[in-house]
């Protein structure tokens, strides 16, 4: 806490070695009352979850596996642009920590030469029209050297991506302070501003995708978001409109 600058993301941290899913202790911690802006991190996660139902790789001390409690004063509704609000935040302080230049990729994974240096999982709980709470869940690879060999090609860490090693301290203090910087401002201005800032870090605007949604597939150019935070997706039939499922960037 003493080498922290923000002044409500980390008032409250849990610290564990190992733990099943930091989302999951946040969600409990936050169902029983935890003040916002509570944070727990693990040097480990057995049981580390993805968004669509996938697993996270969290070996012991080689990333941040952090969570963070908010309760936002907005609509259910607007959840989903916290995770686009997270991704700005975070690629901030990554780019200020690091030096390293990643892009966002729709909706929230952060990118380094097309591997995914970090993804986020936000959940929520609300009730009729109010938020009770936002888990935003942030997996950063920081020093991971070999990966299994399914995510080999696809994962990156920012230590590889340096060359260097990165102070983990230092890096989870920045990205809550970045973190609480674009809260503060959607709560004064609301999401505009951030929406801004998500597309001109994003990698995803003007490329050609391929989307796998629950229901359907299909690729287009990806053109722009929209005010709730879904990408839109020209394809020949019109313009298609993703607010959950997998986009992959087509090679260029
Ligand atoms: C994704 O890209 O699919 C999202 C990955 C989110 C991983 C983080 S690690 C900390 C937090 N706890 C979890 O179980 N998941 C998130």
């Amino acid at each position: 806490r003493a080498q922290l600058t923000s002044a409500v993301l980390g008032q409250e941290i849990h610290y564990f070695c190992e733990v099943d899913s930091t989302n999951n202790e946040a969600k409990k911690l936050a169902a029983n009352g935890c003040p916002e802006g509570t944070i727990v991190v693990a040097e480990t996660q057995v049981t580390g979850r993805g968004r669509l139902a996938r697993s996270w790789f969290s070996p012991f001390g080689k990333g941040i596996w952090l969570s963070v409690v908010l309760r936002p004063p907005f609509g259910p509704m607007d959840a989903a642009k916290c995770t686009l609000m997270a991704a700005v935040g975070v690629n901030r302080a990554i780019n200020a920590v690091t030096g390293v230049g990643c892009g966002i990729k729709w909706p929230n994974d952060i990118l380094w030469n097309n591997r995914k240096v970090v993804g986020i999982l936000t959940e929520m709980s609300a009730e009729l029209d109010v938020i009770n709470y936002v888990v935003i869940g942030m997996g950063i690879n920081v020093s991971i050297e070999h990966f299994p060999s399914e995510l080999a090609p696809i994962a990156a860490s920012l230590s590889v991506a340096t060359g260097r090693s990165i102070s983990r301290v230092k890096l989870l203090a920045a990205i809550l302070d970045e973190l609480e910087n674009v809260y503060v401002l959607v709560k004064k201005s609301g999401f505009a501003p951030v929406l801004a800032a998500w597309r001109k870090e994003s990698i995803t605007l003007g490329r050609q995708v391929d989307v796998r949604g629950f229901d359907r597939s299909f690729s287009g150019v990806a053109i722009d978001i929209d005010a709730d935070g879904a990408l839109l997706v020209k394809t020949p039939q019109g313009v298609e409109r993703v607010l959950a499922g997998d986009v992959s960037i087509s090679p260029v």
